[in-house]
This record gives structure tokens, sequence and C-alpha cells, in this order.
């Protein structure tokens, strides 16, 4: 045996050595447990070491975890069969035992594009309504799913005076509050809603006579005060003429003085805004990922959640960091449940993490989601709204509202 040899074999029997005593990865066979629960599969160790060969495409729209070729993982290929994907027991747990998914409207399947305008987006639960209404972008109507029929049914209506293409919602004391970014001849806008009456007002619309670029997405906190993002996405998808003259932002509205102040000028286009049930946090989703005139996906671009404290008592948000990435498309509107899992639309579906930053589950449409809103007297059920399509999922846990009833 020759020195090199001898040190070789040394090595490998080292490498050999530390080889065992990794943990064991799970079998490939247990990775993927189909029917683990009512309409559920199972993803067993988050599918931490996948047997090579396994391939997936860049995360776009159309590239959902079920896409990865994993060739040698027995149920891989079914996994896009089901619209409960659990990663974690406690999504299992959040589902319960009767769990169901119904696909319940149809609309139209098209992109952001002005030119291509019947994006549906902010959803809002008017609980003494009992409706939803939500937003077709580029128009100046909105939906609305009437909740009281059963069926419930899907309607237009038109605010008075309407608001164009309103793109994200929230609800407090009586009013619906949205965000439109701009365009038809509206200037960016934080718009309050009175389903009742129908009446529509305008609360703020520049900075010190500056445009807004593009308000996209809003929450308003138990103070009655509005944090709402300001992306690019007016401008770059053409709803709204206007080159943008402020920085991609993350606002402060005081609804009782007039003041609004930048909170976050550092997202590449901050989009999604949501409060943990207490109010401790705020959640803002950078869907950069898109970006250039007209938005094209770059799948390394920003496509995560930042978590920020707050401090309610100076509209301020401090603490600033990475929450969660997605590995679909991006992560646009955000709602959270009582237990503080926050649930992010996600390509074809939605995505759900817990408090920690773990994803726990997905929900798997057939269509891609762009916002979601929980509803019904004790919250339970969830609906995804997007291109193409409107879904319902019922849960055993509640939603959270957030804001003051
Ligand atoms: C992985 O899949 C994508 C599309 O699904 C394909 O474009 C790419 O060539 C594949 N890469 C490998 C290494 O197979
Ligand atoms: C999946 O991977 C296997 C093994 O690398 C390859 O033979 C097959 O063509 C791939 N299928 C697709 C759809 O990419
Ligand atoms: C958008 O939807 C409306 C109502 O369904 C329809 O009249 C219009 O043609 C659609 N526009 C496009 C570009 O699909
Ligand atoms: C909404 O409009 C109704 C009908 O005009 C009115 O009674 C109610 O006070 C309004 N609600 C709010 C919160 O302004
Ligand atoms: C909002 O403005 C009112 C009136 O000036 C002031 O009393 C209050 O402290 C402000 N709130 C915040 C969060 O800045
Ligand atoms: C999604 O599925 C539903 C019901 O299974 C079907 O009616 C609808 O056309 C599908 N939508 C898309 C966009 O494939």
């Amino acid at each position: 045996m020759t020195l090199f040899t001898s040190l070789l074999l040394a090595y490998l029997s080292i490498a050999t050595d530390s080889y065992l005593v990794l943990a064991e990865p799970i079998a490939p066979s247990s990775i993927v447990e189909l029917d683990c629960g009512p309409g559920i599969v199972c993803i067993n160790g988050y599918g931490a070491v996948l047997p090579f060969p396994f391939n997936r495409s860049d995360g776009g729209e159309k590239s959902t975890y079920g896409d990865t070729n994993a060739t040698n993982v027995p149920g891989f290929d079914k996994i896009n069969d089901y619209h409960f994907v659990s990663f974690d027991d406690k999504f299992k747990r959040l589902l319960g035992g009767d769990a169901t998914y119904e696909f319940m409207f149809t609309v139209a399947d098209v992109t952001h594009e002005v030119n291509t305008p019947n994006c549906t987006q902010g959803p809002v639960w008017i609980k003494d309504r009992n409706w939803i209404l939500f937003t077709q972008v580029a128009e100046y109507w909105q939906y609305r799913i009437d909740l009281n029929y059963h069926p419930p049914t899907l309607q237009q209506y038109s605010a008075s005076p309407p608001i164009y293409s309103a793109d994200g919602g929230s609800f407090h004391e009586g009013l619906a509050y949205f965000v439109s970014p701009g365009g038809g001849g509206q200037v960016p806008s934080v718009v309050t809603y009175n389903a009742s009456s129908n009446e529509a007002t305008t609360i703020l619309n520049n900075y010190r006579g500056v445009a807004f670029n593009g308000l996209d997405d809003i929450v308003v906190d138990p103070n009655g005060n509005v944090f709402f993002t300001d992306p690019w996405f007016g401008y770059l998808d053409d709803f709204n003429p206007t080159p943008p003259v402020l920085t991609p932002g993350v606002w402060f509205f005081n609804t009782s003085s007039g003041s609004s102040k930048l909170l976050d000028g550092t997202l590449q286009e901050p989009n999604g805004i949501v409060a943990s049930p207490d109010w401790s946090t705020v959640y803002v989703s950078d869907t950069g990922v898109n970006s250039g005139r007209p938005p094209t996906f770059h799948p390394t671009g920003p496509r995560t959640i930042y978590a920020y404290d707050t401090d309610l008592s100076t509209g301020s948000l401090l603490n600033k960091r990475t929450f969660f990435i997605n590995d679909e498309r991006d992560p646009d509107g955000m709602k959270i449940d009582v237990l503080g899992n926050l649930w992010t639309a996600s390509g074809r579906g939605a995505d759900v993490i817990d408090p920690a930053g773990n994803l726990i589950g997905k929900v798997q449409t057939n269509f891609t989601v762009t916002n979601l809103v929980f509803t019904g007297d004790n919250l339970r059920d969830l609906w995804l709204v997007g291109l193409g399509g409107v879904a319902k999922v019922h849960l055993a846990e509640r939603g959270n509202r957030i804001t003051k009833i």
C-alpha cells in the first residue's frame, strides 16, 4: 500500500464515519404521505433530503412545490392532486377533520397590466351586511359576494363616487378602507367606503402636493390610523401614467391630524401589509421579484415578507427583520389567524406560516391567488381571490379580523 493509498483510505474512513454520525434521512418512500388526513397530503421531515436527481424550475407562478421533478420519491407526482399540503401537524390541526375546499366563482383570468386588466384584489368582509367586497383592477366597479344567499351570489357594484382599481382593503368601525393605485383620471389615494350608504370618501391623496406612486395595500390600526404600502406597480403596470417621484415605501397616515410619514423606504416593491392579532408585529411583503415596466418575473428578486415591531402611540415600525421567502410567485395579500399564523397569497394558492416563520402548510388552487380574507361569525371561512377564480376553505381554527368591528 502506498502512502497515498493509506492516506486516501484514512480520509475515506473519516469521511464515512462523519457521514455515519449524520441523522438518517427519511426514506424516500416515507417523504410523501398521501391522505394523511381528509383531503390532505403530508410532507414528512419537510422533504429536507430529496434523493437525486430532482429539479424544480424558478418558482414562478406556474411552478408549484408538487411540480418538482423528484422522480425517486414515491407519491411526489400526486401532491398537486390535493388542496391541502401539510408540512407540520399544526397545519392539520388548523384544518381540523372537516376542512373543505370549494371553487366558488370563475372570474376573468388575466394579469395586472392595464391592457389585460381583470385581476381581482383586496377582499374585505363587511360583517353587518355579510358581504365580501373585492376589486376588479383597472375598472371603476368592484365585486360583491353576498353571503346571505346559499349558495352565495357574485355581483358588480360601483361606489359613489367610483373608486378606480381599489387594490387593497381593510375594515374599521363600520367602514371599509380601500387604497387605489390611481389611473382612470384618479390620483393614488386612501378612500373610506360605507357599504350601507355606498358612499366613498377620499381621506388622503398626496404628500405635500406630490402624488403617491400607486397605493397597494392597507391595514387600519385599533386607533383608526392607517399603515399602507406605496410601490411603483401603478406606473409599472401602466394603470397610472405618471412616473414615480417618491421611493417605494411603507407609510403611516394619522387620520386625526392628517399627517402622513414614510416608515420604510428600503423595500423594492412593498405590497401586502397585515398586523398580528395583538398588533405587536406588522408584516410587509416585498414583491420586487416582479420588476421592470411592464413587470417581469426575476426569480432571484425579493419575494420576501418582513416583520417589524410596532409602536402605535407614535405610528412607528421598528426592528425590521426577514420573516419568510415564498417558493412560488410572490407573497401578495396576507391575513393572520387567531393563533398568529400568517396566510399569504402564494402563486397557485396560499402559504401558511407559523409565528416563528416556518411554513406549516399550503392551500392549493387551480388559479393564481392575489389576496384572501376570513369571514363568517366564527371567522372559519377563508376566501381566496385572484386571477380566474374565487375559492373558499372552511377551517377548524378561527381567523382574526384585527381591526375593530
Ligand atoms: C429543470 O426543469 C426546468 C423546467 O422545469 C428545465 O428548464 C431545466 O432544464 C431543468 N434542469 C435540469 C438540470 O434538469
Ligand atoms: C424528470 O427527471 C428524470 C430524471 O432526471 C428525467 O428523465 C425526466 O425527463 C424528468 N422529467 C421532466 C418532466 O422534466
Ligand atoms: C374584464 O371583465 C369584464 C367583465 O367580466 C369584461 O367585460 C372585460 O371584457 C374583461 N376585460 C378583459 C381584458 O378581459
Ligand atoms: C354609513 O351610512 C349609514 C347610512 O347613511 C349611516 O347610518 C351610518 O352611520 C354610516 N356609517 C358610518 C360608520 O359612517
Ligand atoms: C395623531 O394625531 C393626533 C392629533 O394631532 C395626536 O394626538 C396623536 O398622538 C397622533 N397619533 C400618532 C400615532 O401619531
Ligand atoms: C378550477 O376548477 C373549477 C372546479 O373544479 C373549474 O370550474 C374552473 O374552471 C377551474 N378554473 C381554472 C382557472 O382552471
